[in-house]
């Protein structure tokens, strides 16, 4: 099967017919497409899927190495094979840390795994308690009121959008501030609202080595030097969250301040780890937990459910039917929630990071499309900027479309406004507009027939357009939890049957290395080989740079 799956895709993907027709014919439409994973709805029924088309697709998954390479990730096979490391993360939101049989591919054995997830926790849990508390005291007795997150990529991206969409649920006394861009008006903005005296700096960085987050941490140091501190204060001030403590070290973060991080935890999946901290802190320990527990729950079912019912499966094998059956290259996450507005960057970094890749974990190079663009921001703001594309164009972008039901908010008929809006757009992309129904509304609205017939067209949507709508019962740590759980097992089994390694991304390393020589140039040295469009550009920056 497997052989000629691609060719198989884009031939049934040929055959698919009217979804406005498939919904007229089958009233059990939604029923038979729809499914339920920790509460959570995904109702998949607006896809361009039939019963020949679905089989398909889970005839693919069932042979496929799924179930073969999600046993080798719990085993702690060292999956991630170009960087030879297991692939850990689902240990982290596990309750209960006995039963852990992830022991023969970790770089430390079973019991110690199991001990330093436990001590992490509890230092990230003390910090917190402190911190809620006012106990925890900068270097001239007043107490800590901000705390500064300097990180990047799967090292912000995370807590960055969890801290927002949790909004409802902050608790704190202290105030999270994201430092990530090396672009210095973002440090120097955050620094000018803030005193050193009662803020607490963490760097986050799984190395320890990312450009960006140590000359962000370098500034802020010198800020606390500007401002009278001395080795001591700043000793007091400084964090780390690492899997690399010598260099955490050398920068000068004292040993107890350093909350661990390990290989086997990848970037993009490590907000269940100490990269969660700015969670932990903004909506307390207790919902943090909550946090784990959703994305544990997520884990449950997609070990323990077969196929045919399992979300995070379904969502890849539709991913895939788009990508490799239609030719689609884009997929839209539309929250329809203003908290949620920052999932689509996060789903970005981790699927893109993940899967987009051309060369197969065997080192051989793939003859078919992987990851697709990842794109989209909260609902109903895209319907006044993209959904016409969406609707219109001759593209099609299959759109994820997430409502939270019951809001934390008391505007009950606002919110119905907001669900009223995520249904409609999936319903009008799905049915469209015929030319009947908009000449008929033209004459409805008193135009004569040549007038009705000349607008008509314009006004024609021709539907057929994919969605899947993901229904959360709310919007708490438990379920926002398991979203995330769920985009990251949709993103596994979509690197398995693309026979990628999904926990990799050494695409991101040839424009660090490029940087070096270019920031050489840029500092007046003129004995760097680079082509004339790169040298054009440092001269032409160079004769105009004043500062
Ligand atoms: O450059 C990409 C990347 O390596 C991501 O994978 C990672 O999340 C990010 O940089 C930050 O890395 P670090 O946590 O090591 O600073």
């Amino acid at each position: 099967m497997s052989g000629n799956i691609w060719s198989a895709l884009a031939t049934q993907a040929k055959q698919q017919g009217s979804l406005r027709q498939a919904f007229a014919d089958d009233p059990s439409r939604a029923n038979r497409f729809s499914v339920s994973a920790c509460d959570i709805l995904l109702d998949y029924s607006k896809n361009l899927i039939d019963d020949t088309s679905w089989a398909l697709l889970q005839d693919f998954a069932q042979h496929s190495p799924i179930k073969t390479a999600l046993n080798s990730m719990l085993a702690g096979d060292k999956i991630n094979n170009t960087e030879q490391r297991a692939v850990g993360h689902m240990l982290l939101r596990k309750a209960d840390l006995s039963s852990v049989s992830l022991d023969n591919g970790l770089a430390i054995g079973k019991c110690e795994v199991s001990a330093e997830i436990i001590a992490c926790k509890e230092q990230m849990a003390n910090l917190v308690s402190q911190l809620h508390a006012g106990d925890y005291l900068g270097f001239n007795g007043q107490v800590i009121t901000d705390v500064i997150w300097i990180g990047i990529g799967g090292s912000l991206l995370g807590p960055q959008m969890a801290v927002e969409a949790l909004t409802p649920y902050h608790c704190s006394p202290v105030q999270v501030h994201f430092v990530g861009n090396i672009d210095p008006v973002v440090v120097t903005d955050t620094l000018a609202q803030l005193k050193p005296a009662t803020t607490l700096v963490c760097v986050a960085s799984k190395s320890f080595s990312t450009e960006e987050t140590i000359q962000n941490a370098l500034l802020v140091r010198q800020w606390f030097t500007d401002h009278g501190a001395d080795t001591a204060a700043i000793n007091q001030h400084f964090w780390a969250a690492t899997s690399n403590l010598s260099a955490a070290a050398e920068f000068g973060i004292p040993a107890q301040h350093i909350l661990p991080l390990w290989d086997w935890v990848g970037g993009r999946f490590s907000i269940w780890s100490a990269i969660g901290l700015p969670v932990a802190i903004m909506i307390g320990n207790d919902n943090f937990t909550q946090l784990l527990a959703g994305g544990e729950a997520m884990d449950q079912h997609f070990v323990q459910t077969p196929f045919t019912d399992n979300m995070p499966v379904i969502l890849a094998l539709l991913g895939i039917w788009y990508i490799n059956g239609f030719g689609c290259q884009t997929q839209a996450i539309l929250p329809y929630s203003h908290y949620l507005r920052l999932l689509p960057s996060y789903v970005q970094q981790l699927d893109m990071e993940s899967n987009g890749k051309s060369i197969k974990a065997d080192g051989h190079s793939v003859s078919y499309a992987t990851a697709p663009v990842i794109w989209g921001d909260a609902g109903t703001n895209g319907q006044h900027a993209y959904h016409q594309l969406l609707h219109q164009s001759s593209l099609i972008v299959p759109a994820d479309f997430i409502l939270a039901i019951t809001p934390q908010h008391q505007h009950k008929e606002q919110h119905q406004r907001l669900a009223a809006h995520c249904f409609a757009q999936t319903q009008a992309l799905m049915q469209g507009k015929t030319f009947t129904e908009a000449y008929q509304e033209c004459l409805a609205e008193g135009m004569d027939s040549e007038q009705a017939a000349a607008l008509a067209v314009h006004k024609v949507s021709a539907g057929n357009k994919p969605s899947n709508t993901l229904l959360l019962p709310t919007l708490s740590p438990y379920y926002l939890g398991s979203l995330i759980a769920l985009y990251e097992h949709k993103i596994f089994c979509q690197g398995i049957l693309w026979q990628i390694n999904s926990f990799d991304q050494w695409g991101v390393e040839l424009g660090k290395q490029l940087s070096k020589p270019i920031l050489q140039a840029l500092q007046g040295d003129t004995n760097q080989a680079l082509d004339s469009s790169t040298q054009g550009l440092i001269q032409h920056f160079m004769q105009r740079y004043t500062l």
